[in-house]
């Protein structure tokens, strides 16, 4: 399903179900209606109340969605009551229907939300499902569309989503269906249907840039490591001579290592790739995009096992920046493999760095569920990205990187060790990266309490989220 425009008038638009919002402080627009829903319609933010041959109207059903206040009603709502909208109707078995936007943006910013917001809430997890409810399925959409001109604001809206539905994909598949080598091949055949340069940086390869952090995580593990990258670089070359990185934290399974993990929940350390998923699903939608400025990711991509190889705690390795390190807990394995990769974008000339993460536990403690964790060494940067959040309605807020957090970063042995004392253990996991970025400008996004979604919501089913997606193409179309 790719939802399309529709410029037909609401009410003589033939369909299966025309979806309006209504609001907790008004009223719907035609009496008739407002009289059939007397004393049913809340309006409510989600509360669906659907009628059938709505007088007035050529559609068969009327789908009133609770949108809560309507001063409140922004993009944001938007995108999410299309959504609730769209499982509404597709678990009522209707599989086709209009949605008429609404709120307090442009009709532009409406489409593109709303379009958002539909593909978003299509998405399902049931890939390995054998009897799949073939009878629950959404096969056309159309958006109302108030003005000209929106189709631009349509296609923006359709290829980020379909960025992070592709992301979310990737971050279902279970470990056994993709390694570390399954993902370098979903990039090269991402790479082969647009116009993104692909590449590989194989054992062998890394062993010769002395990616020692990287490597000392993969030896535990039978499964090949590598270092994908992927490159967009735009048609004219960019006069402020800005580069954009992404690095991504790429663990197709987190056992821990020889610190092994408590067996309860360890399935769910399949989605420890989702910040490498996310910046592939990025780059997909950049080569569609074509920002005005280069951008590259790089993607460490490991298996954490507990393997008789394994490293051990107390071993030392030697991270590509010369810098080196003790590995006092082989399950602070994030920051080993990211090190590496931030000092491989670094000498690959990007002038400014994100990366992205599901990199600790401390982080759900910090934030829950909600919000994304953002440490930067920068707080111009940092404020940029943040914008780019708010405009994509993704939440992400800031914590702190003081120097004092750096005392917890002592070793006996080696320059420092992989983690801090109990407290603080985002900001300690953070701060160690810090040392790697050293003086380009950088953000870190915690996404371990964002990238995957513990209960379904009215927009969402359960499970990966594709977080940061929306926010990351946002950013580097906002840099020039
Ligand atoms: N992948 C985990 C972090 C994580 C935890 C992601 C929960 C998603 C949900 C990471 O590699 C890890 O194990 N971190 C440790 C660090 C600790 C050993 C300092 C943690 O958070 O417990
Ligand atoms: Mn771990
Ligand atoms: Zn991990």
């Amino acid at each position: 399903m790719t939802p399309t425009l529709s410029f037909e008038s609401p009410e003589t638009i033939q369909t299966e179900a025309l979806v309006i919002v209504a609001y907790e402080d008004g009223a719907p627009d035609s009496p008739a209606i407002a009289e059939l829903v007397r004393g049913e319609l809340t309006g409510k933010m989600f509360d669906p109340v659907l009628l059938h041959r709505p007088p007035g109207l050529a559609a068969r059903r009327l789908l009133l969605i609770g949108g809560g206040k309507q001063d409140a009603f922004g993009s944001a709502e938007l995108r999410k009551v299309a959504g609730a909208a769209l499982r509404f109707l597709k678990g009522k078995g209707i599989r086709e229907f209009v949605f008429v936007p609404a709120g307090n943006v442009s009709p532009a910013a409406q489409v593109a939300a709303a379009a958002e917001g539909l593909l978003a809430a299509d998405f399902e997890t049931d890939t390995y499902k054998t009897d799949k409810k073939e009878d629950k399925r959404i096969d056309r959409v159309a958006i109302s569309a108030a003005g000209a001109d929106l189709e631009a604001a349509l296609r923006r809206g359709v290829v980020a989503a379909e960025a992070q539905n592709f992301a979310r994909g990737l971050i279902n598949e279970p470990a056994n269906r993709l390694t570390p080598q399954n993902l370098v091949a979903r990039a090269r055949q991402l790479a082969s249907e647009t116009a993104l340069e692909f590449e590989v940086l194989d054992e062998e390869r890394m062993r010769e840039l002395g990616m020692g952090s990287l490597l000392g995580v993969a030896q535990g593990s039978a499964e090949k490591p590598a270092l994908i990258v992927l490159r967009y670089r735009p048609a004219a070359a960019a006069a402020s001579g800005l580069h954009l990185g992404l690095v991504g934290k790429a663990v197709t399974f987190d056992t821990g290592g020889i610190s092994i993990k408590p067996a309860e929940g360890m399935e769910k350390m399949k989605y420890d790739m989702a910040g490498g998923a996310a910046m592939l699903a990025v780059m997909r939608a950049l080569a569609e995009r074509k920002p005005a400025i280069p951008v590259s990711a790089f993607i460490p991509a490991v298996e954490n096992m507990p393997g008789s190889r394994a490293q051990r705690p107390g071993d030392v390795v030697t991270s590509m920046s010369g810098k080196t390190i003790e590995v006092i807990n082989t399950d602070a394995e994030g920051r080993l493999i990211l090190a590496d990769a931030i000092t491989y974008a670094r000498r690959q000339g990007c002038t400014h760095l994100v990366d992205a993460a599901t990199l600790t536990g401390a982080i759900v403690v910090a934030l829950g569920h909600h919000n994304v964790g953002v440490f930067s060494n920068d707080a111009v940067f940092q404020e940029r990205l943040l914008a780019s959040a708010r405009e994509c309605g993704e939440r992400m807020w800031p914590m702190p990187l003081d120097d004092d957090y750096k005392d917890q970063l002592k070793s006996l042995i080696a320059d420092m060790p992989n983690v801090g004392s109990r407290w603080g253990g985002a900001i300690t996991a953070a701060m160690f990266l810090k040392e790697f970025a050293e003086s380009t400008p950088w953000v870190h996004l915690d996404i371990a309490g964002t990238a995957w979604l513990e209960e379904a919501k009215p927009y969402m089913p359960k499970g990966p989220t594709g977080v940061g997606v929306r926010t990351l193409i946002e950013l580097a179309m906002q840099m020039v």
